[in-house]
């Protein structure tokens, strides 16, 4: 059978079969504080697997870990102990740097505190996780351009972020975090300073991220934007204490 002999190596498991395993698996992750009363817990023994294509709602009282449960699984935050795995692969094992290119490669992540960079632009913060990926200057410009039009944030575009409000901050805060198109979006209470109208587009936005492939962490506190997600993940006091849905 020569016809079928090659010289070229046979090809491994890993080079041939797609990963089908969850996007995110955090097993018995825990973040603690050391403080001069002692040791204070903020994540207990959290274990969840995210399917891709999930739509989660993160809930809980203020103080509860949510922020820094999305700091983590956004791979912002290192310092924690347990197991997370991202698309199969140990991020618990990591470097920094690989999880910074991680991030930069896969994740929209919209902050609470939005985060703007202070002295670039509203369109040069947009450009900014454009500017990590392989797109030409004209490719950018017009990416921003168009995300600026779907924001109604084109009279904006030159001013810097202390020149915005506070809602307008947190719209080019989602602006910047799904205008790269990133597979996993996290959003940290993302319309918190918005009028209901503009929240309402905001979740409408990411349920057509959604159903386009995206997968989607929200934290909120409203049960109208939770119901957006189609599983709802409680945490109190650190520790996941309910989850509903699928
Ligand atoms: N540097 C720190 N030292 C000690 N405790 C900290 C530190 N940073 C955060 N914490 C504690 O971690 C806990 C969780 O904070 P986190 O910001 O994750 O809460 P949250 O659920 O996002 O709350 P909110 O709904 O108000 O945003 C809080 O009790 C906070 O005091
Ligand atoms: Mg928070």
């Amino acid at each position: 059978m020569a016809f079928f002999t090659s010289n070229r190596p046979a090809a491994s498991a890993a080079d041939t079969v797609p990963f089908t395993g969850p996007l995110i698996s955090l097993r018995n992750v825990e973040k603690s504080f050391d403080t001069a009363a002692g040791r204070s817990y903020v994540l207990r023994r959290i274990s969840a697997d995210i399917q891709p294509g999930e739509f989660i709602s993160v809930m809980g009282p203020s103080g509860a870990g949510k922020s820094t449960l999305m700091s983590i699984i956004g791979m912002l935050d290192s310092a924690w102990t347990g197991e997370f795995y991202l698309l199969g692969q140990a991020v618990h094992a990591m470097q920094q740097k690989q999880r910074v290119a991680l991030n930069k490669q896969h994740i929209g992540f919209v902050f609470q505190q939005y985060h703007l960079i202070d002295d670039l632009t509203v369109a040069e913060n947009l450009d900014m996780p454009l500017s990590y990926r392989n797109f030409k200057k004209s490719e950018r410009e017009a990416m921003v351009a168009d995300t600026l039009d779907k924001f109604g944030m084109v009279a904006k575009k030159d001013l810097y972020p202390r020149q915005l409000s506070g809602g307008q901050q947190q719209l080019v805060g989602v602006a910047r975090a799904i205008i790269a198109s990133p597979k996993i979006i996290l959003a940290d209470e993302p319309t918190g300073n918005l009028h209901s109208s503009q929240g309402r587009e905001i979740m409408e936005l990411f349920t057509k991220l959604n159903e386009a492939g995206t997968t989607i962490i929200q934290v909120t506190h409203s049960e109208e934007n939770a119901k957006y997600g189609k599983r709802i993940i409680e945490l109190r006091d650190g520790w996941i204490s309910g989850s509903e849905g699928q």
